[in-house]
């Protein structure tokens, strides 16, 4: 209950980010400037809560050397969506590599946040 009580909140703006992605990509090029920010926006405020709740996970016993390497991987695959979803809002770069690194990004961190949860509360 309490993993569940204090990742909430990361579930619920990440859901939000992820809607507000799918919405922004159906509603087509150029993209809608109130979709495109409230988009980025989503994802920062994601990237933030995220900071702090693993914060808290690693001032207990659960920061094993594994937890830090999925925590890295969840770190990289946040940092290629920023890139990506930059790279694509400037039409930099090959668009259909960067659409699908932007869409696996967010299953691999999720995967590894996921894992990283479960670990540091064994
Ligand atoms: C936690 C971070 C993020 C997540 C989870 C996320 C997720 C998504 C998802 C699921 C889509 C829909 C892809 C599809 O059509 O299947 C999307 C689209 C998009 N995202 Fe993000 N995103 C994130 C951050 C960002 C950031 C920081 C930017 C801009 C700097 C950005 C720019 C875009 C753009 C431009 C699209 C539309 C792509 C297109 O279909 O042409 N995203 N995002």
């Amino acid at each position: 209950m309490d993993v569940l009580s204090n990742f909430l909140t990361l579930g619920i703006v990440f859901l939000l980010t992820l809607a507000f992605g799918f919405w922004l990509s159906r509603a087509g090029k150029p993209y809608n400037g109130v979709l495109f920010n409230i988009h980025k926006l989503l994802a920062l405020a994601a990237v933030i809560v995220a900071v702090f709740e693993i914060r808290k996970t690693l001032q207990g016993d659960g920061a094993t050397p594994f937890y830090g390497v999925l925590i890295a991987l969840t770190g990289v695959s946040i940092i290629a969506l920023f890139a990506t979803g930059a790279l694509m809002s400037i039409g930099k770069l090959n668009y259909a590599v960067s659409l699908t690194i932007h869409k696996a990004a967010p299953i691999l961190a999720t995967m590894t946040l996921i894992a990283a949860i479960y670990l540091s509360y064994l």
